[in-house]
């Protein structure tokens, strides 16, 4: 959520900043903003995207070779141009930009309106800058204590970078909650919130940690705590390439992500996998792995799409670990005082591994002597640090806001988590387990097989583009799916959709259908086969627009549905892999053909590093 670059070194800093930006512009995209320093500071911001922010410099003086940048996500004050970041203090001594919240912002700015500040935004961070100004006139002390000063009064989340215009030769970054990596190159160094921009010039990176501070100048790199501890910076290898990070061809991230899934499953996979598909590997976990067979409860914590990965996770540890399981918001976990034993395991599911509620609620059970696994997509994530072990998604970086190839990699660690457990615990007979890994190992070829249905899904999309309300239904394992569907298409269509069990539906929304009302029925050849028929009848009987995702062959349901789409047959414990493929493809051609901006969808973000 919001991103941020900065540069410092020989070269202009001008061309790094914007494409930085560009490439950040997913955590954040409804204002853009730069500041260059070449002798005095010059700073470019307004509404909008980078685009309109390149729009606003051409034929501008963008030289400099120290500067930062931003993409905004906003939180304090509503897009506009003043809103936009960088900010100044006022009297023109501090460049910040920001990327999360001052909670106690309001007190720090009626006391600085009360030592005379005014403001010209309605922003935390440009409270922030002025603070900061504050301490640096008043107390007279160098531009990297007033900063540490500053940090030590406030509170809330905060990824920084700073430059004091007496010394526009440095930059100083700081951290706590929002991550913020720091390239290092040859005299020269890349900031940013991730390590996107930075990996076609350095793959080697310092991933600050909270409450660090660091003051950086051509010549090197001075890292301290907020208590003026000095640090030696750890310079890591990062492993990242660059066409991971472009379309590739493809007219958006999210479809080029949701064609990746076959490669992204196996890249979940590899190495995790005996190659007489007997058994799985987790070497992330396999050192903590007596007290996981020894646990009473799991509680799987996520957010958004990740939860309903969680869902799914629910059904597999539950039906073949046979330990209980429970799944939580993690916004609403963390504020119920929860109740934690020390042989629960807690599982934290988080494709950003920086979402502000998932990382909160670990926070919390900490103490409690609860073993606490996370699973994520980036290395080196707070979530990945803050865990006690842990299992890589390697879906490779996703860019498209909707997450697709996240959601199946995370279904396929949780599958082979729950699949080795059993096995372990011996819930699970040898023989199911080796036959449900051949089943995942077919997976990525089935889900090849899936995309080949696109024409057709496109079809179904041009007949659905234009409604208001949508349907999702399914059982078992494909009732989380059906809410990730519902998901999907409400977050970059804008059509509002509602995911339910499907037997729910005779429990309220049934009264909804009509002959206007598309319903997305996951009625796959599995145990609620069915019973899914009979829901099928009952929204058929009331007119309802049926689009029956079906097993290659159904002879049945499309006999009453309005459409089918086909999926390759596979055992029920692998479907939610295959299921939600054409549910993404659906929204985002719906998406398209509504014109969305389907990378980019309003009022969102990726990585809500917010609370
Ligand atoms: C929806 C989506 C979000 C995220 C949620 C959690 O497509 O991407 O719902 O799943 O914000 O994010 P992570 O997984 O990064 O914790």
């Amino acid at each position: 959520m919001c991103g941020i670059v900065a540069y410092i070194g020989d070269r202009t800093a001008f061309p790094i900043l914007m494409k930085g930006l560009q490439r950040l512009e997913y955590r954040g995209y409804d204002s853009a903003g730069i500041s260059l320093f070449n002798g005095g500071a010059k700073t470019y911001k307004c509404q909008g995207k980078v685009k309109d922010l390149q729009h606003l410099t051409n034929n501008q003086d963008v030289s400099g070779t120290v500067g930062m940048g931003h993409t905004r996500w906003a939180t304090h004050g509503e897009p506009s141009d003043n809103n936009a970041h960088p900010h100044a203090s006022m009297y023109g001594k501090f460049y910040v930009v920001h990327n999360g919240i001052i909670e106690n912002y309001a007190h720090l700015k009626k006391e600085l309106i009360q030592r005379g500040y005014s403001f010209v935004s309605e922003t935390d961070t440009e409270v922030l800058a002025n603070l900061i100004e504050n301490i640096y006139l008043e107390e007279k002390v160098t531009a990297e204590l007033a900063v540490r000063l500053a940090l030590t009064r406030v509170v809330g989340a905060y990824g920084l970078v700073i430059v004091c215009a007496d010394i526009p030769d440095a930059l100083i970054a700081a951290r706590k909650g929002s991550p913020l990596v720091i390239g290092v190159g040859e005299k020269e160094y890349f900031l940013a919130s991730d390590a996107i921009p930075i990996v076609e010039y350095t793959d080697e990176v310092i991933y600050l940690q909270d409450e660090e501070v660091a003051l950086i100048s051509r010549d090197g790199l001075d890292l301290k705590t907020l208590n003026n501890d000095s640090i030696s910076p750890h310079v890591e290898k990062i492993n990242l390439s660059i066409d991971r990070i472009d379309k590739n061809g493809y007219n958006h991230f999210m479809l080029k992500e949701i064609h990746e899934q076959p490669s992204t499953i196996t890249d979940t996979f590899r190495g995790r996998m005996a190659a007489d598909e007997s058994k799985f590997f987790l070497g992330g976990i396999m050192d903590v792995l007596p007290k996981l067979m020894g646990a009473k409860r799991i509680v799987m914590i996520a957010c958004g799409t990740s939860w309903h990965a969680a869902l799914v996770g629910e059904y597999l540890f539950e039906r073949y670990a046979r330990i209980p399981v429970e799944v939580e918001y993690a916004s609403e976990f963390r504020y119920r005082n929860p109740i934690v034993y020390e042989d629960d395991l807690i599982i934290a599911i988080s494709q950003s591994g920086e979402t502000a509620d998932t990382l909160a609620a670990i926070r919390q059970v900490k103490g409690s002597g609860a073993t606490i696994l996370g699973i994520c997509n980036v290395a080196g994530s707070s979530l990945s640090r803050e865990t006690h072990a842990g299992v890589y998604t390697h879906a490779g970086i996703e860019i498209g806001v909707a997450s697709t190839k996240a959601f199946t990699s995370q279904i396929t660690v949780l599958t082979m988590m729950a699949l080795l457990l059993g096995s372990k615990r011996k819930t699970l007979s040898q023989d199911d387990y080796a036959m449900l890994i051949h089943e995942m190992a077919q997976i990525p070829a089935k889900i090849e097989e899936v995309l080949q249905k696109e024409s057709k899904i496109k079809a179904i999309a041009s007949i659905y583009k234009d409604v208001t309300n949508t349907f999702y239904m399914g059982r078992g394992l494909l009732f989380p799916v059906a809410l990730e569907g519902a998901l999907k298409l409400k977050e970059i269509s804008y059509i509002h959709a509602e995911g339910y069990p499907a037997a729910e539906m005779k429990h309220g929304p049934i009264a909804l259908i009509d002959e206007k009302m598309p319903v997305i029925a996951l009625a796959i050849d599995d145990s609620s086969y069915d019973k899914m028929v009979s829901n099928i009848q009952e929204v058929k009987s009331r007119k309802g627009k049926v689009i029956a995702l079906v097993t290659r062959g159904d002879k049945v349901i499309g006999k009453m549905a309005d459409h089918i789409i086909e999926i390759p047959k596979c055992h029920e414990a692998v479907s939610p892999l295959l299921a939600v493929i054409p549910l993404q493809l659906l929204s985002y051609h719906i998406a398209v053909m509504r014109g969305c901006d389907v990378d980019q969808p309003r009022n969102l973000a990726k990585s809500v590093t917010v609370e």
